[in-house]
């Protein structure tokens, strides 16, 4: 049972496309300069502009790319049957879309968050691995029982992830691009701490779901997370993580030093 739906392309009303025109045509006009150039390459390719995109001609193109595709699920799924997802280069996205009255918050991913923040990044080779590679790491982290620290990687890589780049900082993060106050907030604003990503850290790092964020965690490339997590056992980590205690959100450690705007 990998608990997908058929997407009901044909069931989607002109108000429901109009809705995602709405998000989309703020986030395109937002994002130029906040978003990393993965992303914003990634979302030339795939044309999601007109409207909810049929999933289907979606992941025509996005295999095309990097061999991944998205499949419909009704929601939230089961972790393993989401690793399991992940570790086949399949992304499974919510079908259903928000009310035009929750356009700038709502509690559970629709589609607008899981394909207009997820797959342009999943048109990006590197990321496309790392996605893949983190849904094995996933299987792996179920049977160890330290989901909850992988969870963390996942919270503040693929959906509240910073990048470094020469031009300064910049999104990659699915949260991030896909909320209008987030994208400008997370770069922005004076108040969230900003700091360097290390895989141990983030692992012991806790996070909240209903706000935003108030810790944001830099990566030097996609190429380094990648490398970083692919060439690490996690296992070991995770013994020693069952000792260390969580570090709360915004403590920053002794020899961690914070990004401003102008990195
Ligand atoms: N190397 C990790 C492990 O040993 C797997 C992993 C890769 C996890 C990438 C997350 C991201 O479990
Ligand atoms: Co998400």
């Amino acid at each position: 049972m990998d608990w997908t739906v058929p997407q009901n392309f044909a069931a989607y009303t002109e108000a429901e496309h109009g809705v995602w025109r709405t998000l989309y045509r703020r986030q395109r006009a937002l994002l130029p300069g906040l978003a990393c150039d993965a992303f914003m390459n990634g979302l030339e390719k795939l044309d999601l502009a007109g409207g909810i995109p049929d999933f289907v001609t979606l992941s025509g193109r996005l295999h095309e790319l990097t061999g991944w595709q998205v499949v419909a699920v009704p929601g939230l799924v089961p972790d393993e049957v989401f690793f399991e997802h992940l570790a086949n280069r399949r992304f499974p996205a919510g079908r259903f879309i928000r009310t035009p009255e929750q356009l700038d918050y709502l509690q559970e991913p629709d589609v607008f968050h899981d394909v207009f923040g997820h797959v342009p990044m999943l048109a990006d080779p590197v990321f496309a691995d790392y996605m893949q590679a983190y849904g094995q790491g996933g299987m792996r982290a179920l049977g160890l029982g330290r989901l909850h620290n992988l969870a963390r990687l996942y919270w503040y890589t693929v959906e509240f992830g910073l990048l470094r780049t020469r031009e300064g900082l910049r999104i990659y993060g699915a949260g991030i691009v896909s909320s209008a106050t987030e994208s400008r907030y997370a770069l922005s604003s004076a108040q969230p701490k900003r700091v360097g990503f290390s895989l141990p850290r983030v692992m012991r790092t806790p996070y909240v779901i209903d706000d935003v964020q108030k810790m944001y965690f830099v990566v030097d490339s996609l190429q380094t997370l990648l490398d970083v997590t692919q060439n690490t056992d996690f296992a070991p980590l995770y013994v020693s993580l069952a000792e260390a205690a969580d570090i709360p959100i915004g403590d920053i450690l002794p020899q961690e030093t914070l990004f401003t705007k102008a990195d």
